[in-house]
């Protein structure tokens, strides 16, 4: 490997399902607001921060409310679904995520985690994955969310590698425009119907490869 030093992980969709329990969580808060949240509905909060999550979801219900009544119903929406993720194992890492961490410490290409995720650390830590990254920055560390590239170029600085020595590896679409913003590759991972702008989409880690990593270098 020439250029690429390091790589850089979405947490969400990209190690581990959690949107199937971020789903729970949000439709049970629209029930209970009067009103239905439907899968398709689900795909808007992808890579979205919770906040702007919230804000989907009230405008999809028609309902307006002030600051104080958002941040109450975020953070009951947050209890219910760490309910959902204090019961994860290492069993839900999506498959080859392992493997591909393996062989990029075997590499000596470093890792690091990008999420807009607030609670990226437990889930890292239920997971049992913390000890693979060299750096993590999540959604307690940043002003900007993604489509803005500031997680990743924290991801970078904290590595010490130039941006454009990064790989990012994004399910969302705001992901992989945050990544391309701040001057890196970008692998996407989910359909290439979305994910268009990456440099190469694949399935799944399971997909990656030293080699494959290479033809981005
Ligand atoms: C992203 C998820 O990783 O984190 C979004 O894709 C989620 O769906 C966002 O809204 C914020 O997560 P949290 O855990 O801080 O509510
Ligand atoms: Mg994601």
């Amino acid at each position: 490997m020439k250029n690429i030093k390091a790589c850089l992980f979405d947490l969400d969709g990209v190690i581990v399902d959690t949107a199937k329990y971020h789903y729970i969580a949000w439709k049970e808060l629209a029930n209970e607001l009067g009103f239905d949240f439907t899968l398709e509905d689900n795909e808007k909060l992808k890579g979205v921060s919770r906040m702007t999550s919230l804000d989907i979801l009230l405008s999809i219900g028609g309902i307006e409310l002030d600051e104080d009544k958002k941040l109450e119903l975020a953070t009951k929406k947050n209890d219910n679904y760490l309910q959902y993720i204090l019961k994860m194992g290492p069993e839900e890492i999506l498959p080859g995520t392992k493997e591909f961490l393996e062989v990029l410490r075997k590499e000596h290409i470093k890792i690091a985690l990008g999420s807009a995720s607030k609670n990226a650390m437990l889930i890292l830590e239920r997971l049992e994955l913390t000890g693979y990254f060299d750096a993590i920055v999540d959604g307690t560390h940043v002003a900007k969310a993604k489509p803005d590239p500031e997680v990743f170029l924290q991801g970078a600085e904290k590595l010490g590698v130039a941006p454009t020595e990064c790989v990012v590896f994004e399910d969302a679409e705001a992901g992989v425009e945050a990544a391309l913003a701040g001057g890196m590759k970008c692998v996407g991972i989910g359909s290439s119907e979305v994910l268009g702008k990456a440099h190469l989409v694949v399935d799944g880690l399971h997909k990656m490869s030293i080699q494959k990593l290479g033809l981005l270098d």
